[in-house]
């Protein structure tokens, strides 16, 4: 059985200015639930922007995003947020927390914006930091962890709402090796026990093998 596509890009192009030649160039995808899929390619070649475009935080110059069976391209600002808030998680590559709020904070702050009630988002996060072993730094602020605890709690926040649709870009450049298999595992546990569709950006090729499918941009 073909598991349902969660994301499709439909001849996606996009160019950061005008009259400049694409970087994402008439891309067509789909994307299912319960698969991990690696974007891989050269510095340059598109990788952030992809994720970018198909996770709604830059809007495409031609084309088309899916999400789910439904065209969201053409939704408004407020309602592409709160479908991201709601139903996407995104990891970065550095982390991009907020340095004025503690970390369990920084954690509920946009489930929270979507609608999860605040005693439950802090029992979650809770939990999650216990998973991820950063439960003791929940009061602490960002400047006060190190870099992989950065990432952990990152993956932390992204994975706060049970996301159906998780993206990493480069979620693990930072990091050692012990701490990036934590955050390739959490991930890949996402997609296969929870079933939601993951895509993750990385310059590292020996993820590829454990990836279900592979997106190659240098090509
Ligand atoms: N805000 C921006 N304004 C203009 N050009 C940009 C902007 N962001 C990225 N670019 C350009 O778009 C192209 C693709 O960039 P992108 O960041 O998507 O690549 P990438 O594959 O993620 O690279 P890396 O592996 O270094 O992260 C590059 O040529 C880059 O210089
Ligand atoms: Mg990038």
């Amino acid at each position: 059985m073909t598991a349902e596509v969660a994301l499709e890009a439909r001849n996606l192009s996009f160019s950061y200015r005008a009259g400049q030649l694409p970087v994402i160039d008439d891309f067509s995808a789909g994307f299912h639930y319960g698969a991990l899929t690696v974007v891989t390619g050269p510095s340059g070649t598109g990788k952030s922007t992809l994720l970018y475009l198909l996770a709604l935080m830059l809007r495409e110059t031609m084309g088309e995003v899916w999400c789910a069976g439904e065209r969201v391209s053409g939704l408004s600002d407020a309602e592409r947020s709160m479908l991201r808030a709601s139903r996407y998680g995104f990891v970065f590559q550095d982390a991009l927390l907020d340095p004025a709020l503690t970390i369990a904070d920084n954690i509920c702050e946009s489930a929270v914006f979507a609608g999860m009630p605040i005693d439950r988002a802090r029992e979650r996060a809770q939990q999650l930091m216990d998973d991820f072993g950063v439960g003791h730094r929940a009061t602490h602020r960002p400047g006060e962890i190190s870099g992989g605890q950065a990432q952990r709690v990152a993956l932390c926040r992204a994975l706060l709402t049970e996301p159906t649709i998780v993206f990493g870009d480069e979620p693990t450049g930072n990091l050692d090796r012990q701490s990036a298999d934590v955050v390739w595992d959490a991930l890949a546990r996402h997609a296969h026990v929870t079933g939601a569709c993951v895509l993750v950006a990385t310059h590292d090729e020996s993820r590829i093998a454990s990836a279900d499918v592979h997106v190659d941009l240098s090509r």
